[in-house]
């Protein structure tokens, strides 16, 4: 199972950067449950203070495109990614090669990173899981990202009155579906998200095998516990 996790930091000049302010704990919490759950990890994160888990394989990123660098690198070898990474959609641009001088006005130039999980190469039958997180209409939105960027299930969060949901905050999620069916999880705790998430993507994974083994279409690649060979 690969995930990518933390923010990403887009350089402004020498010493500054652009980010948010994810920490990190959501990408922790499900590679903790997967890898609890006896299925071999690599998370790719982006800066945070958390110190990687000693039962995972963690490669450290900065900016988006290193992510989707290493990501690409990962993924032919994964049987599921889970994209929990809060990646900078802007990057400023020309990146200034000295410290910027202060002063009284500055105008940052904005470029858009490339959308990672929807531009990855897929091998069929691996599942790819994003996150959307909405200010409002979450279940259409989430349920347009789901199918622009090709995802297997998508977690949709409500940005509501508390502030952004980073950190240790508890979420307010919704589980979709491609057929459109929706689970409702209310506000839920990110390690308790991790397990609700985790059971879906076994589900699906189980399910998927079950039925190309049935048509004799793809054989199991040998797992008890354990996604993949
Ligand atoms: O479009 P939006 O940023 O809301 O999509 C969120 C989902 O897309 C998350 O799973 C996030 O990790 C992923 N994403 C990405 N590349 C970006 C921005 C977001 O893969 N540049």
């Amino acid at each position: 199972m690969l995930i990518s996790s933390g923010p990403t930091r887009e350089p402004i000049d020498a010493v500054r950067f652009l980010s948010n302010y994810s920490t990190g704990f959501l990408g922790e919490c499900l590679a903790r449950e997967a890898v609890r759950r006896g299925h071999r990890v690599t998370v790719v994160s982006g800066p945070t203070d958390r110190a990687p888990l000693a039962r995972a394989t963690t490669i450290q990123v900065e900016r988006a495109a290193q992510m989707q660098r290493a990501l690409r690198h990962a993924l032919p070898r994964a049987d599921v990614l889970i994209m929990a990474a809060a990646v900078c959609d802007f990057r400023p641009v020309p990146i200034g090669a000295t410290k910027l001088a202060r002063r009284g006005r500055v105008a940052l130039r904005l470029q858009a990173t490339p959308d990672i999980v929807a531009g990855l190469p897929r091998r069929r039958g691996q599942l790819i899981v994003g996150f959307a997180l909405e200010a409002e209409q979450v279940r259409e939105r989430a349920g347009r990202k789901l199918t622009a960027k090709r995802l297997d299930l998508i977690v949709g969060q409500r940005l509501n009155g508390s502030g952004p949901p980073f950190g240790r905050h508890r979420v307010d999620a919704m589980i979709l579906h491609p057929s459109g069916q929706a689970r409702e999880l209310g506000r839920i705790s990110k390690p308790a998200l991790a397990r609700v998430l985790l059971d879906e993507i076994e589900q699906l994974w189980y399910g998927q095998q079950r039925q190309s083994t049935s048509h004799g279409t793809r054989r199991l690649r040998g797992f008890g516990t354990r996604m993949g060979a």
